[in-house]
């Protein structure tokens, strides 16, 4: 054998061995870093349960279980935007589907495709295909989504509306006689809100606009063929400040939960949050139907405002192998059922185990494969991060000043830079 050829084969035996050495430490990631804003009721214990089911398919993977506090538009995305921006990623982090995924994250490289592993998987068809148009890109999958929430939910306690007479309202007129009845004739507060987070006043605020729009318009704010001018949106504005009349006093000081908390102590009547609150209620005991009930947001009964949970793979990712183990849970069929009847949430898989799921998800399943679909601003699907953000604080100074229409003028702007 010459030098030559002796040396080619030293060559492809070391390029074997650093490839087999470069394989086998990958596949064999001692630890998965998960970053999301799931730190409440319901929230946590949906995550803890799919950790639990992660543990057992890989023993030899630690989860890092990385979370700050206070959901939507909060603290939680500008530390994960500034990780992600400073080149030190989680292995795999909560994102939604829709523009905040892809505006953000994948239009400025910062996201590997995954299409080709939920097709090694054989899960590729197995999901909802509009929710996949969510998290895809020039014909690519950039992450799995783990469930689907409803924005547009009106949660109430039960007994305080037997007590008022009071039968569920479905549109705007009896929803605000509903509270003025409550108000009139007891002392607890008619609607609770939270907003020490800002999210929260404009999530009930985009429930408002789904209703005073409808859903058609809604959606066309998105394409651009329905304006901001429209006066379907501007009445939501005047709807939203007459119902702001009746939340508590105390609601800058107050999360979410305990805004839900006081519907669970019958100190407030009704709440509006997504029915992450539902997965809060029944961490804390309260039975759906029995203790709480729900409707659409009144005036919504038609749209869906869709919300969906997603997880992908960052360019980078310290520990690519654990973060795949992690996607090929959630995208499984077990990691699904596992996670939503906790949460609050239904499947984004189509062939869930219908039978684990309680009477309000199996409600919200049958809505959401009937009646229109309206992706949430506040909720990061709609909209860009930067008409997000404005909303918010528009909304927010529009609780404490009630000037119409400023606040309509400030929106009109904000989509004419934004969208
Ligand atoms: C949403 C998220 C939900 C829930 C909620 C409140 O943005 O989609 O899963 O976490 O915030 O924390």
């Amino acid at each position: 054998m010459s030098l030559k050829s002796k040396f080619s084969i030293a060559l492809l035996l070391s390029f074997v061995l650093i490839f087999s050495m470069v394989t086998l430490a990958a596949a064999q990631d001692t630890k998965v870093e998960i970053f999301s804003w799931w730190t409440g009721g319901g929230e946590e214990e949906g995550l803890q349960a799919l950790f639990e089911v992660f543990k057992e398919q890989n023993p030899n993977i630690e989860i890092i279980n990385a979370t700050v506090a206070g959901g939507a538009g909060s603290n939680a995305k500008a530390v994960l935007k500034t990780r992600m921006v400073g080149g030190n990623p989680p292995d795999s982090f909560q994102v939604h589907g829709g523009a905040e995924l892809i505006d953000t994250y994948v239009k400025t490289g910062m996201m590997q495709p995954i299409t080709g592993l939920l097709e090694e998987w054989g899960v590729r068809n197995n999901f909802n295909q509009q929710i996949l148009d969510m998290v895809s890109h020039e014909g690519e999958i950039y992450a799995v989504p783990v469930n689907v929430h409803r924005g547009n939910v009106a949660f109430f306690n039960k007994a305080i509306l037997e007590e008022h007479n009071i039968t569920p309202p479905t549109n705007i007129y009896t929803f605000i006689n509903a509270l003025k009845k409550i108000s009139e004739e007891s002392d607890v507060s008619p609607l609770a809100l939270g907003d020490k987070n800002k999210w929260t006043a404009g999530h009930i605020f985009e429930t408002i606009l789904v209703g005073t729009l409808g859903p058609v318009k809604y959606n066309g704010l998105w394409n651009g063929s329905t304006s901001f001018d429209e006066p379907g949106v501007r009445e939501s504005l005047v709807v939203f400040k007459e119902i702001m009349n009746y939340v508590n006093e105390d609601h800058a000081a107050l999360t979410w939960q305990d805004a839900a908390q006081r519907v669970l102590n019958s100190e407030a009547a009704f709440t509006i949050m997504g029915d992450w609150a539902e997965g809060y209620f029944k961490t804390l005991g309260w039975t759906p139907n029995k203790d709480f009930g729900w409707v659409s947001v009144p005036g919504t009964r038609g749209s869906f405002m869709v919300i969906t949970d997603t997880f992908g793979l960052p360019e980078g990712a310290p520990h690519p192998e654990g973060a795949k183990a992690w996607l090929k849970l959630i995208a499984s069929k077990k990691g699904q059922d596992t996670f939503n009847p906790i949460k609050g949430s239904i499947p984004a898989r189509i062939d869930a185990d219908k039978d684990k799921y309680d009477p309000y998800l199996t409600d919200s399943m049958h809505d959401f494969a009937t009646v229109t679909l309206t992706p949430s601003i506040v909720h990061g699907s709609a909209a860009p991060e930067g008409f997000v953000t404005a909303l918010n604080d528009i909304i927010n100074q529009f609780v404490t000043t009630g000037e119409v229409d400023n606040a309509h003028q400030r929106l009109i702007e904000a989509a004419n830079e934004y969208l």
